[in-house]
């Protein structure tokens, strides 16, 4: 099937800087032309944004500037006129409160540079965590045709012969030292051993789970997820990437073409078959609200309940990204949820094929990385919405990263009223707390940290990891990293610091988590919840002015997708109705 509504050659909007004799086209571009560019590129072929998220403060990004080379091959190739532009770039590892905060700054920032420019088109070059659902709610608020190239995971890491998957081993490691099974000598040896190539972490964290949704979404070509960011064949999918979005142009093949509620349920069925984070419903939901499209924490409960995890990766399971390549990637999963009639074949992606079309003949190369569903990790690896007077807009959990044997818990909280407040109590060995308690954690959400840390997996309590213990029932309004594990309920709604019921959760309270049932309950009377609640005062802190007085005034709840409020919505329509 080949996609096109609309005809070629016509007018395209970068014309109305570009074309024509007029002392505004010649001024713009004369300008342009001090770059050494020749006159008929300004002939009214396609001009393509590289959305550029290079930053040498961005590790995971920092080789996108030699990948964005390879996209302007491609669109030179296919007869369009490429231009690189450097675009917001926030760091998971690095950045500060935390990454997620500035998701929805760049999104906007990025929306307006593609908005009030010249380009017709754009190549979402992208890896780390938050840079690809940025970029994403950009295009598809703006609706300009949109393809994502991510940078691709890092290689392999190995330490005394033993995989070491980013971040996952992170965690892993701290608490071994914690515990006195590793030294702190060993730990700095392997901190090189888990980065050792250009590119994304190499588990299914945030990163890979989002390259993999750009890619069941539709908006990017198949197979982009899982190429290792310095195998040649990177090189080959950007350029090709570059070819398509010149065609994508003169086709008008749009983000609102391609993100459907069909492309979103596709997105969720596929977090569920590789383990993906539980970011992915965060971004997804945000993602949604800027195509108007009515996507809903209900919708992940329902659509991921019956899907197995057959991708074999940490954190869930034991390969990394480097095998889920050479097993054959993304296209051999989503080949598996149709055959098992749990994908919208139809749905539409950037190539201007359906997915179905897209998949249907690529082969399993290692049935151990990619399972049959009979030997899945586990048969139901959807994210798990629980609901409750704890959380009456919603709290999520991952199973596949969870203990089976805490999925049904009660027990008594001890609560931590923000991460200072825990990091100062969690090693004090005087801490009432053992592992049939619930840690309870506020102040973390898109408000109250601000911007949502990933601080969900709190660490353990060391003389509980001394017993060999190495999970126990976590709740908070945080996030979680894609790369961390543990029966860890996250993004309870409403937050502590918009006066959810977590805020008013006390040491002692018994908490009862019942994932079957999809249940989080505060086993207190409603007279007293009320009561409670009444006498609530907020405790975080409060901005009065930048950027983090703007997200505390208008960011909303997780359940929705914390977005900006006033960036909802489909706003797509005002391209090409400003001027200049
Ligand atoms: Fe950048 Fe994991 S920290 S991809």
């Amino acid at each position: 099937m080949a996609f096109t509504k609309a005809t070629w050659p016509r007018k395209l909007r970068s014309q109305e800087w570009f074309g024509g004799t007029g002392r505004d086209q010649i001024y713009h571009r004369g300008w342009m032309k001090n770059q050494g560019f020749p006159h008929d590129l300004f002939d009214g072929r396609p001009v393509i944004g590289i959305m550029n998220t290079w930053s040498e403060l961005t590790p995971c990004n920092a080789h996108l500037n030699v990948l964005a080379e390879s996209v302007k091959r491609g669109v030179y190739e296919a007869g369009g006129f490429p231009v690189e532009v450097p675009a917001f770039s926030a760091s998971e590892s690095g950045f500060r409160p935390t990454a997620m905060m500035f998701r929805n700054l760049a999104a906007m920032s990025v929306e307006e540079q593609i908005r009030g420019q010249p380009m017709d088109g754009c190549v979402l070059l992208v890896g780390c965590d938050k840079t690809t659902p940025s970029l994403l709610m950009a295009a598809a608020s703006t609706d300009m045709p949109s393809i994502v190239v991510t940078g691709g995971p890092m290689l392999n890491g190995y330490y005394k012969g033993e995989r070491v998957g980013s971040g996952t081993h992170l965690w892993r490691f701290s608490e071994a030292v914690k515990a006195g099974e590793m030294t702190a000598e060993e730990f700095s040896e392997a901190e090189a051993s888990m980065s050792r190539s250009a590119g994304s972490c190499n588990t299914m964290g945030t990163a890979s789970t989002m390259a993999s949704m750009a890619e069941a979404l539709g908006m990017a070509l198949s197979g982009n997820a899982a190429i290792p960011a310095v195998d040649s064949r990177r090189r080959v999918m950007a350029q090709m990437s570059g070819r398509r979005i010149v065609d994508m142009v003169k086709d008008d093949l749009k983000p609102s073409d391609v993100l459907t509620k069909e492309a979103f349920e596709n997105a969720i069925r596929t977090n569920a078959a590789i383990g993906g984070s539980t970011n992915a419903v965060i971004h997804l939901l945000a993602i949604a609200g800027r195509v108007g499209i009515d996507l809903t924490l209900e919708d992940w409960d329902r659509c991921g309940r019956d899907v197995p995890t057959i991708v074999n990766l940490m954190p869930s399971g034991k390969y990394l990204m480097e095998e889920f390549f050479y097993a054959g990637g993304l296209p051999v999963v989503i080949k598996r949820l149709g055959e098992a009639g749990l994908l919208h074949k139809d749905a539409l992606t950037v190539s201007g094929e359906t997915m179905w079309e897209q998949v249907k003949d690529v082969t399993n190369h290692d049935e151990d990385v990619i399972r049959p569903a009979e030997k899945a990790l586990t048969q139901s690896g959807g994210i798990v919405v629980l609901k409750g007077n704890l959380a009456p807009k919603g709290a999520v959990l991952k199973p596949s990263a969870s203990s089976a044997h805490l999925l049904t818990h009660r027990g008594r909280a001890v609560v931590f009223e923000d991460i200072d407040d825990y990091k100062a109590k969690i090693n004090d060995e005087a801490l009432d707390i053992d592992e049939t308690c619930v840690m309870v954690m506020k102040n973390c959400g898109p408000k109250g940290y601000p911007g949502m840390a990933e601080v969900g997996n709190m660490g353990l309590p060391p003389k509980v990891l001394r017993k060999g213990i190495t999970d126990m029932v976590r709740i908070s309004d945080a996030r979680m990293s894609g790369t961390a594990y543990g029966t860890v309920v996250l993004h309870t709604s409403p937050e502590a610091a918009a006066g959810g019921p977590l805020a008013v959760v006390q040491t002692g309270d018994f908490i009862e988590l019942d994932v079957p049932n999809r249940r989080l309950h505060l086993d207190i009377s409603d007279e007293e919840l009320t009561r409670r609640l009444a006498a609530w005062q907020p405790k975080h802190e409060q901005y009065d002015s930048g950027y983090a007085w703007l997200h505390q005034q208008h960011v909303q709840g997780a359940d929705t997708g914390a977005d900006l409020d006033f960036l909802r919505g489909n706003r797509g329509k005002a391209v090409g109705r400003d001027s200049h």
